[in-house]
């Protein structure tokens, strides 16, 4: 079965074909970033009106390099629930077009749990129960995957999520947008141990985050120092990732020691870093925890999560109607203790 997947959750335009859930045949992202680094953030209404621009073009590039015709589509599956309200729109208006006018199912899908099937695109056999640690810009979650479509989420931040307080760092240290991908690189040429920054919530009873304080930490030391040009970047940014990563490690492997999970999976924009993934990897091994990553392309948002999602909620027989709506913020999980 051959599934049109589209995402359009922020400032990513992804559309990809994917066969029976897990045979990726194209996988394009046209991305946003040369229209919102002059402002240092994403801007919501620039966003949308972007991705109306792109929207065909790259659903024709997705085509092309699938080798498909659109009367080979068989289902047209869209994140409908998450992200910045209008650039969701736009997916789910060229979804229900599509689906429409090819007379084909439409299957509507959370953008939060697309993420969690990205980790098993090209693993589909993985054991459950497993812990998933989702982090990117918009969310950080922690979550136990019982089965297929059977979620709690176990742990969340309080404020900031770690993708975010990235990129917030990075525009404090005058890094371009976007922020997350260029101080992770940066702090590579850094000393990990040179600032003590704060752990927060790391000794907490319960698997919540919070990386404002965090965030205020390096703003704090950042102005101690006379000029920007003074400050040690790269020790900096070395230091605020190693208190980023301790943390979403260490509580995300007590998660799955709690509930008595052999595997995690780490998704979303964050997963890509490679200072989180060689920690995950060296505590997750001395605890036999099995700890796995999506290759890089399907961390950040993409349309084949939400293709290889679909397929299983279409095996699910779980479509929608051409009154699906799009929504900035929805559950797709019960909270764990409420
Ligand atoms: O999943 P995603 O594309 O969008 C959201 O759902 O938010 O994630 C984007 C986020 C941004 O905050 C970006 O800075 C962060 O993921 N990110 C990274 C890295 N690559 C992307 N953060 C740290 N290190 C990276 N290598
Ligand atoms: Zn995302």
């Amino acid at each position: 079965m051959r599934i049109l997947g589209i995402e359009t959750a922020c400032d990513d335009t992804g559309i990809a074909v994917v066969e029976d859930g897990h045979r990726v045949l194209a996988n394009v992202v046209a991305s946003q970033v040369g229209t919102h680094s002059r402002y240092g953030g994403v801007v919501p209404e620039l966003a949308a009106r972007r991705h109306v621009e792109n929207v065909l073009y790259v659903l024709d590039l997705a085509l092309e390099e699938a080798s498909a015709d659109l009367g080979s589509l068989d289902a047209v599956a869209v994140n409908c629930k998450h992200g910045l309200l209008r650039s969701v729109a736009v997916g789910v208006a060229a979804a229900k077009s599509l689906a429409y006018a090819l007379e084909v199912p439409l299957i509507g899908v959370h953008h939060v749990e697309a993420h969690l099937y990205s980790a098993l695109i090209e693993q589909p056999d993985l054991e459950f129960p497993l812990i998933s640690l989702a982090v990117a810009g918009g969310h950080n979650l922690l979550i136990e995957m019982a089965d297929h479509g059977r979620y709690e989420i176990i742990g969340r931040t309080l404020d900031d999520a770690a993708g975010e307080a990235f990129d917030k760092v990075a525009r404090r240290l005058g890094l371009p947008f976007p922020g997350g991908p260029v101080l992770s690189r940066l702090a590579a040429e850094g000393d990990p141990h040179a600032i003590p920054f704060p752990r927060p919530l790391l000794d907490s009873h319960d698997l919540n985050f919070s990386f404002s304080g965090l965030k205020t930490a390096v703003s704090v030391l950042i102005d101690s120092y006379p000029s920007l040009d003074s400050v040690p970047v790269a020790d900096v940014a070395a230091s605020f990732q190693e208190a980023v990563v301790d943390v979403l490690v260490a509580k995300t492997l007590r998660g799955a020691q709690e509930r008595r999970a052999r595997t995690v999976t780490v998704v979303g924009g964050v997963a890509a870093n490679a200072r989180l993934r060689e920690v995950f990897n060296e505590r997750g091994h001395a605890l036999g925890i099995e700890c796995l990553f999506p290759k890089r392309e399907y961390c950040t948002d993409n349309g084949a999560m939400v293709a290889s999602l679909g397929w299983y909620r279409y095996r699910a027989g779980d479509t929608a109607g051409l009154d699906l709506d799009a929504r900035a913020r929805t559950h797709f999980a019960p909270i764990a203790g409420e």
